[in-house]
């Protein structure tokens, strides 16, 4: 059996005392890490806590001057970062900012594939391009930026890749109507768990995280307005915890899937919602 841990009650090298510490098996140190809509929000977030805890950062996003942006903010903050600007949606482009990573630095470990587009209408009036736009973003784009990430980490026998799914891949939000986005989040759950049994025994590792509803600037925006304040009051009722997801709740198991400390997991769906989907 390959990679088998040995245990030998006799030996006396006991495999506990013997591994690195666990928090150095959380470090990042010496890694590289690519974020897809890194520019704002959620992939912002990410970008920052994966370079705090020592990787280099490729920030990837549509809008060029955001992702810009963003790695000059983590360069201020003396972390390495490259900036790409990409539309996930295009599997040429994608294949060219999986390019420019292997150019500047020889490497992918980790890559958290976040981008990600939604709206919210109901299903009898959804016209064909919203649809097609959301799955095309959220579900197309996670695609090809896996293959061509994998195909890099294929080469050195190991990689973590972290897609950014939804708890909406789990449960149908209420009350608004969302239909393309809850699907193209179960497709990219379900996605995860595929390519995490086709390359497990290649050294990659494909996980997801499921963000309950999160204070990103969009969202302080819309529950801002009166539209906005009766859906928070609705979403309040259905999250056990009572509140919002903020930020840095995401940036804990963001790390953990993309650090050593969860070499052994794959084809996990990390939910972090605030116990939304315990009901
Ligand atoms: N905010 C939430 O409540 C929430 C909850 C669950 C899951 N999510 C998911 O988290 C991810 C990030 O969400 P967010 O709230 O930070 O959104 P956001 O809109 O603030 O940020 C998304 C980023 O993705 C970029 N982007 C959009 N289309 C792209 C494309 N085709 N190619 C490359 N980049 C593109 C945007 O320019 C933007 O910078 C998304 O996948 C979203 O579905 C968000």
């Amino acid at each position: 059996m390959r990679n088998q841990p040995s245990y030998d009650p006799a030996a006396t090298a006991d495999p506990v005392l013997a591994a690195r510490p666990i928090l150095e098996r959380f470090g990042l140190t010496g890694r590289t890490a690519l974020v897809t809509g890194a520019g704002q929000g959620i992939g912002r977030a990410i970008a920052f806590a994966l370079g705090q805890a020592g990787a280099a950062v490729a920030v990837a996003d549509i809008a060029g001057a955001k992702a810009t942006a963003v790695a000059e903010e983590l360069r201020a903050h003396g972390i390495t970062a490259l900036a790409i600007q990409v539309d996930v949606t295009d599997p040429a482009g994608v294949n060219a900012m999986i390019g420019r990573v292997r150019e500047s630095w020889g490497t992918l470990t980790i890559a958290v594939n976040n981008a990600g587009v939604s709206t919210w209408e109901d299903s009898e009036k959804l016209s064909d391009e919203q649809w097609r736009r959301v799955l095309d973003v959220n579900l197309n784009g996670v695609f090809w930026c896996c293959r061509a990430e994998a195909a890099l980490m294929l080469e050195a026998g190991y990689g973590k890749i972290v897609n950014t799914a939804s708890m909406s891949g789990t449960i149908v939000n209420r009350p608004q109507n969302q239909s393309a986005y809850n699907t193209s989040k179960a497709g990219v759950i379900h996605l995860t768990r595929s390519l995490a049994a086709e390359w497990a025994d290649r050294g990659i590792r494909v996980n997801s995280i499921s963000p309950g509803y999160t204070m990103t600037r969009l969202l302080a925006e819309l529950v801002a307005t009166p539209e906005g304040k009766d859906k928070l009051d609705h979403w309040m009722d259905l999250i056990p915890m009572r509140r919002l997801c903020s930020l840095t709740d995401l940036q804990g198991g963001v790390v953990y899937l993309a650090g050593e400390a969860s070499d052994m997991v794959t084809g996990h769906d990390l939910v972090i919602d605030g116990g939304y989907c315990c009901w």
